[in-house]
């Protein structure tokens, strides 16, 4: 007699709707990851940099005079005040309250009156600095000052996406379009990390991007790397030039736990997703479409407008229904449908999130 097979279940709807879960996210998983900051096209000139917030945090990102990118926690150490909004370019950082200033470097140089204090040492006073890292043109930060580089995170994600973006030094975004979801950021998370709905679900996409036979996601560390073969040419929603480049006929995506993801698609368009988790019942997605210089292209701009009215649309219908049944009395998680053969009718991948949203949560 075989023994029975114990079931895998899905996460209990309480991780998705309870505000201390939030809170227990915020205050730990989200300050210990590597979190999007921003473009490094965004901070051409030194003294460039924008303002963003991870965890709750106000930082900002700052290119010094020697060329070093930056990040630092957006308050001055005197009382508090914040420093920058938005973004702009500084020769030196000066708080706005009482005009203490500081290099790009983050060391105070200056303050009315701070002379007249006896025992008072400048060299002392410095800016709070966050672990930044560029991972082929964008920038992530780290709130945890002890974080493994991006590397032990993910390892060999950085090589892989370099093939498939050989150019990624020349693109800068064309554009980061908001798509607020009315769902748990992990709702959203776990949707975009299986497959197992995009038959019944995206039409264009399975249909006239990607061939979902040959759909498959693998953890790889903390990655979860998406791979497909692009759809039969003349089925394709928009023309690819195979010969372009080796992994032109390639879709491939790495999602980089918890809130990020690359993707590739086939002819080789490189378009990013990132969430911003609000609340326990709120997360902003932004998605991002890129191309050398910035500048109009018409292929990735077509391509860019369908993806938003075909695939991210009908993930929103999604999400939010999910969220609202996560809320139902009536549910009880149910079996992942975990196929040992794995491929694009299996979730787990779905199963190795949960493992990491469990830890993050439960520890
Ligand atoms: S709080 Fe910044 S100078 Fe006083
Ligand atoms: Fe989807």
């Amino acid at each position: 007699m075989t023994a029975p097979v114990e079931l895998v279940r899905s996460l209990d709807a309480r991780y998705y709707t309870d505000p201390q879960i939030f809170q227990i996210e915020r205050n730990g998983l989200m300050a210990r990851t590597w979190q999007f900051a921003g473009h490094v096209s965004q901070l051409k000139e030194p003294g460039a940099y924008f303002t963003f917030e991870i965890a709750g945090q106000s930082l900002f990102c700052i290119r010094d005079k020697a060329g070093e990118i930056r990040a630092f926690y957006n308050v001055c150490q005197h009382r508090a005040h914040e420093l920058v909004s938005g973004t702009g370019n500084a020769g030196l950082i000066v708080c706005p309250y009482h005009a203490w200033t500081y290099e790009l470097t983050g060391k105070l140089r200056s303050g009315p009156n701070i002379k007249a204090v006896p025992g008072f040492d400048r060299d002392a006073i410095c800016l709070t600095s966050v672990k930044v890292e560029e991972f082929c043109g964008f920038l992530f930060v780290n709130l945890d000052a002890d974080a493994r580089p991006m590397e032990d995170w993910f390892p060999g994600a950085r090589a892989q996406l370099t093939a498939f973006v050989p150019n990624y030094a020349e693109l800068e975004p064309l554009q980061w379009v908001e798509i607020p979801e009315n769902c748990n950021w992990k709702v959203s998370v776990e949707n975009y990390s299986e497959c197992y709905h995009c038959k019944i679900n995206h039409q264009t996409f399975a249909t006239g991007i990607i061939k979902p036979e040959t759909y498959d996601i693998q953890p790889q560390g903390y990655c979860l790397r998406h791979t497909t073969e692009c759809q039969n040419l003349e089925s394709m929603t928009y023309p690819v030039d195979l010969d372009a480049n080796e992994h032109a006929g390639d879709y491939s995506s790495w999602f980089l736990w918890p809130m990020f993801s690359f993707q590739v698609y086939p002819g080789n368009v490189l378009n990013t997703y990132h969430w911003r988790a609000v609340d326990a019942d709120h997360v902003v997605v932004w998605r991002g479409w890129y191309s050398a210089g910035g500048l109009d292209s018409d292929i990735i701009s077509r391509l860019a407008a369908q993806d938003r009215g075909t695939t991210v649309e009908e993930d929103i219908h999604l999400v939010e229904s999910v969220q609202r049944g996560m809320k139902s009395r009536g549910y009880r998680p149910g079996p992942l449908v975990l196929d040992p053969a794995c491929g694009v009718n299996s979730e787990h991948s779905v199963k190795v999130l949960q493992q990491w949203m469990r830890e993050a949560v439960d520890g």
